[in-house]
């Protein structure tokens, strides 16, 4: 078997080699630096003060947005700047890494964690045009340090720290969505029973044809929600008319994109959207985003917590998340094998 490639070094040819082209319908419809304001940018200072006024305020807003696109941003949200920016300067520095390097931590024989050039699914015919870097972190019993980077230096320590502050910011975060949903405040970190985390560090390169590919498929997160760190160039497309529109979510200096995922959507029995996204890339500038995924363990129950009078639940039965997950990727390799076919 031929040796896996890194883009870098597909980066040399002009044009776009033929594993990453997408049919026209799936291609990017707008411009990755033509910004949109539709999706919120939601300050949280004051969040903490559980009887205020401000806590509601903030609700509110979340809630709004969560009814209609199911993203927002977060502002003001207690997460060290000086922690964002390393964590941003040693993800760079470790795409930079001459590809024998990235390649000692290859994950494409299906090792959990490492580095890959990306398929988003297994049997897929079209690649998506980004590598990334994925670590597990939570539970921390779980964390297999041997898949995390050795170089740049200090990976381990800032990844392990920026890894708690973001499950410090998404309890918070799940507190005033539960509290959203009419439930006690930990009712969305109970129902995931003992929470996962782990972590995507997407590049995409510079790309030759951008307008003929995506660097991430269209897809909604499988997990409770997802905080998302990106730089200023521009990429991450949202829907919420199943893609007759798309919008370039403007990028916000120190924010956190935050996504909710399949599982917050059938909690909150479809009242929440699960965000339909996809990332595009350009032919200018490479880009970096950080996605932190927030998801229940594989055994916790996935059935609405709160059904509003009038409504019925939007699952026939309870179910694990692991058998919610499978059932996902199996829809989705199916539809994946039919577009293969149609070729
Ligand atoms: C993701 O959906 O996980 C990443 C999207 C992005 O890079 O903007
Ligand atoms: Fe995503």
């Amino acid at each position: 078997m031929a040796p896996p490639r890194t883009l870098t070094a597909l980066l040399e040819e002009k044009t776009l080699q033929e594993s990453f082209i997408r049919d026209e319908d799936e291609r990017p419809k707008v411009a990755y630096n033509q910004f949109s304001d539709a999706i919120p940018v939601i300050s949280l200072a004051g969040i903490e003060d559980v009887e205020g006024r401000r806590r509601a305020e903030i609700c509110k807003q979340i809630v709004e947005a969560c009814e209609g696109w199911g993203i927002f941003q977060v502002v003001d949200h207690g997460v060290d700047a000086m922690l964002v920016a390393e964590m941003t300067r040693l993800s760079s520095d470790f795409f930079a890494l001459p590809p024998e390097e990235k390649l000692r931590f290859d994950m494409s024989g299906g090792k959990k964690g490492g580095f890959i050039v990306s398929s988003h699914l297994q049997g897929e015919a079209v690649q998506d045009w980004r590598e990334i870097v994925t670590y597990f972190s939570y539970p921390k019993r779980g964390r297999d340090y041997s898949r995390w980077p050795d170089k740049p230096e200090g990976w381990t320590a800032v990844t392990m720290a920026y890894s708690e502050k973001l499950m410090d910011l998404a309890c918070k975060l799940l507190e005033v969505l539960s509290e959203a949903m009419g439930m006690e405040k930990e009712g969305l970190t109970k129902a995931c029973v003992d929470m996962d985390q782990k972590v995507v560090i997407n590049y995409y390169p510079k790309c030759p044809q951008p307008d003929l590919t995506l660097g991430l498929k269209r897809h909604t997160d499988p997990g409770t929600i997802t905080l998302l760190l990106q730089d200023q160039v521009g990429g991450l497309q949202a829907t919420r008319d199943n893609g007759k529109t798309w919008i370039t979510v403007q990028p916000v200096e120190g924010a956190f994109v935050v996504n909710l995922g399949d599982h917050g959507h059938y909690l909150s029995n479809g009242r929440f959207k699960n965000a339909d996204h996809q990332a595009v890339v350009n032919s200018n500038r490479s880009r970096l985003s950080i996605a932190t995924f927030q998801n229940p363990a594989p055994d916790a129950v996935v059935y609405p917590l709160k059904v509003r009078e009038g409504e019925k639940p939007i699952m026939e039965e309870p179910i694990t998340f692991a058998e919610m997950y499978r059932r996902k990727m199996s829809k989705d390799i199916e539809l994946a094998k039919l577009k293969k076919l149609a070729k």
